[in-house]
């Protein structure tokens, strides 16, 4: 089976990763790493965090690009790695762009798509932006959804895909968050090295883990949650650490609000090691990412999302994670709760995970091996009967 594995941004990279991993270890298969490169600094990390070499680099990444610059540059550059490769199929990741590029890309070929991560919904195609359409767009051209929950499959259903071609398979960025958090707690010289590198955090102050980037929240959104982090921050009890996405549309307001503030540490990306290891440490987290949010469960750290709707309520569901919105005064109330009422607090800690058990891409791998047996064998039987000659499962990409 040959398999091309494509994706361009850090939540795609990690989340890629084990199941890179897992075909590396299965005989048989011939997986190529396409990244298109939407990021560039920040996929790089994560390339590296987990030892990943592409095969091909589309390096579409210009600064402050808009997302049809993006969506025409991996369509256009993938478009020959496709016809080049000849895929069996194309695995895509997630919400991006560049999900939902390279899907579109694969279909046009007439390559099966395969989307892992499949069937996330808020049911309001404008939160988050663009993400709600990339999805379900994918979804449309897909032939096999991982979904991660019941939920996710629900409502793929519901939209009308057959029961055989969802799998539930739990989110793969456990199996990431789990490999990671195995080194960054068990490997001596890895703890050390970081305990080294983040010596300047406050032993005596409560760790406040920020992170904030979304499109949708651009302007209006990010001049509130700065204002709430900035008031959460007056307090002598706590320390804010905020590694700062690379967008210039979030550095800008970030900075200039919290930019001289002596209990906010306005740090640049981290490498996946050492933000794992920054979870660990904090008291709490703030956040309106997707991968965040299914991480900070598994660690017992509590979560609150600084967004509108989420498409991730089975956290909010299991009472790990709350949707605070943007609003200064929600935000800081949740916050203040959690750090004043203990039983509050606890209540939320629970390392209660409904986001997967570390073994998705494992279930994803073998869900692939066995689709692609039954349609070679469905293919050669139709040539047998037919007298011709049996054909390539991906035939169509030669004469596209
Ligand atoms: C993208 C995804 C979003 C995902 C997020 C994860 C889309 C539409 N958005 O948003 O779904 O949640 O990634 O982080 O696909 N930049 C750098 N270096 C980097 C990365 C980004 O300088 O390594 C800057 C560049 O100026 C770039 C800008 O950030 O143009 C925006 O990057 P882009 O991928 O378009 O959007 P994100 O906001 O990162
Ligand atoms: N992350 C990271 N370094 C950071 C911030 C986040 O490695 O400085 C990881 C985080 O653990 C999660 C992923 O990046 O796995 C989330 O990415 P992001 O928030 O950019 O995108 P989203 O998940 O919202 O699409």
């Amino acid at each position: 089976m040959k398999v091309l594995l494509t994706f361009g941004t850090r939540p795609e990279a990690i989340k890629m990763a084990p199941i890179i991993h897992e075909f590396a270890r299965t005989i048989g298969v011939d997986a190529r790493v396409c990244v298109t490169g939407q990021h560039k600094t920040m996929l790089d990390e994560v390339l590296k965090s987990f030892r990943i070499e592409p095969d091909y680099d589309l390096e579409v990444m210009t600064a402050n690009q808009s997302l049809n610059e993006v969506f025409v540059r991996i369509v256009q550059r993938l478009d020959p790695v496709i016809g080049e490769f000849a895929p069996d199929v194309v695995l895509v990741q997630g919400d991006t762009t560049t999900s939902w590029a390279a899907a579109m890309a694969a279909f046009y070929r007439g390559v099966p798509v395969g989307h892992v991560e499949a069937g996330l919904r808020t049911g309001d195609l404008f939160s988050p932006w663009p993400e709600e359409a990339n999805r379900r767009m994918t979804s449309v051209v897909a032939t096999r959804h991982y979904a991660p929950t019941h939920t996710a499959r629900k409502a793929l259903l519901d939209e009308g895909h057959m029961p055989d071609t969802v799998k539930v398979t739990g989110n793969t960025v456990i199996d990431a968050l789990l490999m990671v958090h195995e080194r960054v707690t068990q490997d001596p010289t890895t703890r050390q090295a970081l305990e080294q590198r983040f010596s300047w955090l406050a032993g005596n102050r409560k760790l406040i883990l920020v992170t904030g980037h979304r499109r949708e929240s651009f302007g209006a959104g990010f001049e509130r949650m700065c204002s709430a982090i900035k008031a959460i921050a007056a307090r002598d009890d706590v320390q804010v650490c905020y590694p700062v996405h690379l967008n210039p549309n979030v550095q800008e307001p970030v900075h200039r609000h919290l930019g001289n503030l002596d209990n906010v540490a306005l740090i640049e990306p981290l490498d996946y090691e050492a933000f794992v290891f920054l979870m660990d440490r904090a008291h709490l987290i703030l956040t309106d990412s997707g991968g965040v949010q299914e991480e900070a469960p598994s660690l017992g750290k509590p979560v609150l999302v600084m967004r509108e709707t989420s498409e991730r309520m089975e956290g909010v569901d299991a009472g790990v994670a709350r949707l605070v919105t943007t609003d200064p005064r929600l935000i800081e109330a949740h916050v203040t709760e959690l750090l004043d009422n203990p039983e509050r607090y606890a209540a939320m800690a629970t390392g209660k995970n409904p986001y997967g058990d570390g073994l998705a891409s494992r279930r994803i791998v073998k869900d692939l091996l066995s689709w692609h047996r039954t349609r070679t064998a469905s293919a050669s039987s139709a040539s047998a009967m037919s007298g011709s000659l049996p054909q390539p499962s991906s035939r169509l990409v030669g004469s596209a």
